[in-house]
């Protein structure tokens, strides 16, 4: 078979795979719902670099802070080890199976950062996790009180540019190719998403972001979608944006503030998240949820820092996205005033240490201490 011809049939499985994707989507089961004594097992996966120095000291709160409930069992964590790059590139498996069986007995995550390598096959651990669990939004909170900013990025997190982003298609040295996805059902469990948070919480405007006017098939439809969905809500503004656009009004103090809720695809909340995150205080800051009907994982938003790592410096790392990811985990696990409890130790710690990611600022045990006395 020629290059060519295998390029096409190659095309025409992920054509066959992407419309069973969609079909599942549509006949997807009722979302889990939580009340506050729902027993709960919360997985924890450490990852990689500074994943296990940051998880350490947010398990060292959670023993603090959840004791009652870890007590009377109403609350398990169970550590779920092996997912780690060594292994990962051992196996060959972005997440191996033992990892993914375990994963699934759980009802959500917290997630330290895993390395992904660049170029190969192998895809991001996130990625697969995301797509496994079927865990569509990714929602990531900023905020700069001082400014007025209270902005909320309901991300779509299973398709568009990442869910074949490892399956493109380079048939000769003169071409490659990639493909971005966007269904009917996705597009519509993303915005309903955005608009149900902006309707419980008083919000009155969600921004639509795309790039119709360039991709115009996959954007165009998430555009149209959105709109559709926006009328239902006919007390919150839809406003369109393009995401150029929308990147530089991010850091234009003269109406940033205005943004509240953000909905947009795959791609495009994966920067802009991180933008945002940067204007928040840095990728250290932010936590980041990944939602679904049936499982949740919430995870720091930036990488492993093997650079950390290499310098020696990883007890400098600053846990405190991970433990913004926690208090996701317990808003959405109905915990909500352990939730509040921990949010104001956290903001307490932070406004208190200096983490500068090096030896002469505070360490990550610092933090962990700090918020643990501020509990
Ligand atoms: C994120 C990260 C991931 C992504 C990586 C680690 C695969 O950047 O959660 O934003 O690109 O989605
Ligand atoms: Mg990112």
């Amino acid at each position: 078979m020629s290059a060519y011809e295998e390029a096409l049939n190659h095309f025409k499985a992920l054509l066959d795979a992407q419309l069973d994707r969609a079909e599942r989507i549509k006949n997807a089961a009722p979302a889990k719902s939580y009340t506050a004594s729902t027993p709960v097992t919360v997985g924890l996966v450490p990852g990689d670099g500074i994943g296990p120095i940051i998880m350490d000291e947010t398990k060292r709160v959670m023993d603090a802070l959840l004791k009652d409930e870890l007590a009377a069992g109403t609350l398990t964590l169970k550590p779920i080890d092996g997912l780690t790059i060594e292994r990962r590139l051992e196996l060959g498996k972005s997440v191996p199976a033992d990892v993914l069986e375990a994963v699934k007995a759980c009802d959500v995550l917290l997630k330290g950062p895993t390395t992904t390598p660049k170029g190969g096959t192998m895809e991001s651990a996130n990625v697969t996790l995301r797509r496994e669990l079927d865990l569509y939004a990714n929602v990531r909170p900023v905020q700069i009180p001082e400014e007025g900013i209270d902005w909320i990025f309901y991300r779509e997190n299973t398709e568009g540019e990442y869910v074949l982003g490892s399956q493109g298609i380079s048939p000769c040295d003169d071409l490659s190719m990639d493909f971005k996805v966007t269904t009917d059902a996705g597009t519509r469990r993303i915005v309903r998403a955005a608009f149900e948070y902006a309707r419980l919480n008083g919000k009155t405007s969600v921004a639509i972001v795309t790039k119709a006017n360039i991709m115009k098939k996959t954007d165009g439809m998430f555009s149209r979608i959105a709109h559709e969905i926006a009328a239902e809500y006919p007390d919150i503004e839809a406003e369109d944006w393009y995401i150029d656009i929308m990147a530089a009004n991010l850091v234009n103090p003269a109406i940033r503030s205005r943004f509240q809720v953000f909905v947009l695809p795959n791609l495009y909340g994966d920067i802009i998240t991180d933008e945002a995150a940067q204007l928040q205080g840095g990728v250290g800051t932010a936590g980041s949820a990944n939602i679904g009907g049936q499982y949740a994982m919430f995870e720091a938003i930036h990488g492993s820092a093997p650079r950390m790592v290499e310098q020696g410096i990883q007890d400098w790392a600053n846990p405190e996205s991970l433990l913004r990811a926690l208090i996701m985990l317990l808003r959405h696990i109905a915990r909500t005033a352990a939730a509040d409890r921990l949010e104001k130790a956290v903001n307490a710690a932070s406004a208190r240490l200096k983490m500068t990611g090096e030896p002469g600022g505070n360490t990550a045990r610092d933090f962990g201490d700090a918020v643990i006395a501020a509990l």
